[in-house]
């Protein structure tokens, strides 16, 4: 399996380690590439909308930005990993799958998302980790990712990896460790009902474009060429 990590802080603390007990769990047999945020994607989207409207190798940032999507589209899974900055997702995170909205469902999405799984891994001081968790998690189901688990930690002692104490540092080992056991596992993922909703309302939209436009779109061009209109 090819396991892609893309890791939303740079500081070596409680992000990195449970990020690492999650992929020491899967190391073994599996092929893993890894990311940090803002460092391999310093970039906010500039809005210039050449990814929509030309090619998203254009983008001004598509020497950063296409190295990590070549990652998640050769890999069989993504993982999130970052901690609840202000009750949300880290801003560099954000800032990353802006990027990546050219491959929404809405627009160009590639199958090859359909048969993806994802983990999302949270943590906060004590803030709950909902929100930060579905900022991503929106993103993931728009790309056409039906497989999405999520878990989150309220470290409740502080902030600092290496002062928790032993009896939460277990607790929290346990759970990742737990979760990551269940990519061991070879199973298939199938789009979910979801997924097919989101997809068939996206069908529609392309088909009624088609009539009305005068120049077909790069989006109407894609659809037509994948033969979904
Ligand atoms: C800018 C910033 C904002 C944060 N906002 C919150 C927050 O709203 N709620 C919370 O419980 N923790 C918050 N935290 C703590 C982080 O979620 C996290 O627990 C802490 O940074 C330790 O993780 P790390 O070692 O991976 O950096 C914040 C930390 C930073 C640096």
């Amino acid at each position: 399996m090819k396991i892609v990590a893309i890791t939303g802080t740079e500081v070596k603390g409680c992000t990195y380690n449970i990020k690492n007990i999650f992929l020491d769990t899967l190391r073994e047999g599996n092929e893993i590439k890894e990311f940090y945020l803002p460092k391999d994607c310093p970039h906010f989207c500039c809005g210039c909308k050449t990814c929509f409207n030309i090619d998203e190798n254009k983008c001004p940032h598509a020497m950063d930005t296409m190295n990590i999507w070549s990652a998640m589209m050769d890999a069989d899974l993504l993982v999130f990993a970052y901690p609840v900055y202000c009750m949300r997702t880290p801003g560099q995170m954000k800032a990353l799958l802006d990027h990546f909205g050219v491959h929404f469902m809405a627009h160009r999405p590639k199958k090859e998302m359909f048969s993806k799984k994802a983990v999302i891994i949270t943590q906060s001081i004590g803030a709950p980790n909902n929100a930060a968790q579905k900022d991503v998690a929106t993103s993931l189901t728009w790309l056409g990712i039906s497989d999405i688990r999520k878990i989150g930690f309220m470290l409740m002692e502080g902030a600092n990896w290496d002062q928790l104490s032993d009896k939460k540092r277990q607790s929290i080992t346990n759970k990742t460790v737990t979760l990551a056991k269940r990519y061991t596992q070879n199973y298939k993922v199938h789009k979910s009902i979801k997924h097919h909703i989101l997809f068939k309302v996206c069908t529609l939209m392309h088909k009624s474009a088609l009539k009305n436009e005068v120049n077909q779109s790069v989006d109407t061009k894609y659809w037509l060429e994948n033969g979904w209109i």
